[in-house]
């Protein structure tokens, strides 16, 4: 291969790692920490990461120190003279290793204490999550309400999940708040996690879990304390009321058809996401922009949004979806 190809391909690959090392959303990065635990998170990252490229900067001066030092010389022959075993190279590189371990786990072990010490934390807000193929539901026992897909969290408070999973092993994981903990099925985890600041922050299931895996996002609307109490208050008091004719329509096809698996205002089912706010929800099963073109994309072939999902296809004609979509733009408590 010519040099020139070879400094070219070399110049795509660096560029190719400065545009991928570009990708990833703000609000779904671990290295911009949005509250408490994924702060402590962080420093630990930081201190590993520090040591890290401690490390590999002295392994490289020696390295090139050696390379330089020992070349070989015009005129030299031979092999140079064959060293065997050195007791105080030996001791040297197992005690730097074992001093740099210490240093990585005694913060490491103070802050897994420190977190867990947090977890019984009288004032701190509780929800239930739990997990679904491929869809997180939440409840706030002591709200009285449940949402889906969108996590609604006062901001400035701690919150105390309880996660658990209604099928397999899932993962909650919410990078720039901290995280993440394993969801399982029979099995209550707990995790604490705080906002800082009022925003939005994405979620991610974390653990491979099905067909839809890279498609199990979740969002996390963090608002004012004021707003939030504003927000549960509404949620439990909830009643929807169609206006057009062909909202009421709407209704009656859900009714018929969805509140078997759906719950609007505390009635019906619970196989599917809760619907009580969800004109208010930012995505379309969490993944698609919530508008009226998503919402009937989703309802005509669910499995094409979202393989191996568990919600059927209705067969619904183009006018039952555009009922049941504009029955469903009115389920908010913002609006
Ligand atoms: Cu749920 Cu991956």
């Amino acid at each position: 291969m010519k040099s020139w190809q070879t400094w070219r391909q070399l110049f795509l690959f660096a560029l190719l790692t400065l545009v991928l090392s570009g990708c990833g959303i703000q609000e779904l990065s671990t290295l911009r920490p949005q509250g408490p635990v994924a702060e402590m998170q962080f420093d630990l990252m930081k201190l590993s990461f520090s040591i890290m490229i401690g490390v590999f900067v002295v392994v490289m001066l020696i390295f090139t120190y050696v390379l330089i030092r020992y070349r070989k010389r015009p005129g030299q022959e031979g092999i140079p003279k064959q060293v065997e075993g050195s007791h105080t190279l030996e001791i040297l590189w197992t005690v730097i290793p074992f001093l740099l371990l210490i240093v990585l786990a005694v913060p490491t072990v103070t802050t897994g204490f420190t977190l867990h010490k947090e977890y019984d934390n009288k004032e701190a807000l509780q929800v239930k999550v739990i997990a679904h193929q491929f869809w997180w539901e939440f409840e706030y026992p002591d709200l009285g309400v449940a949402t889906a897909q969108d996590l609604v969290i006062p901001a400035g408070k701690r919150v105390q999940f309880d996660v658990t999973s209604a099928d397999v092993m899932h993962a909650f994981w919410i990078p720039a708040l901290g995280g993440k903990i394993d969801t399982n099925p029979g099995l209550d985890n707990k995790i604490w996690l705080q906002a800082d600041k009022p925003g939005i922050y994405y979620g991610k299931c974390a653990e491979l879990c099905g067909a839809s895996h890279a498609l199990m996002d979740f969002k996390v609307e963090a608002l004012p304390a004021d707003e939030f109490d504003a927000w549960a208050k509404k949620m439990k008091a909830v009643q929807a009321a169609p206006a057009t004719a062909t909202a009421q329509q709407g209704q009656e096809i859900f009714k018929k058809s969805c509140l078997g698996c759906h719950a609007v205002a505390g009635e019906g089912g619970k196989l599917g996401p809760n619907l009580t706010n969800y004109a208010d929800r930012m995505r379309v099963a969490g993944i698609l922009e919530n508008n009226p073109e998503n919402l009937a994309k989703w309802l005509k072939d669910p499995q094409q949004v979202k393989p191996g999902n568990n919600m059927p296809n209705l067969n619904l004609s183009d006018d039952q979806v555009n009922a049941l979509v504009e029955y469903m733009s009115t389920l908010s408590v913002k609006k």
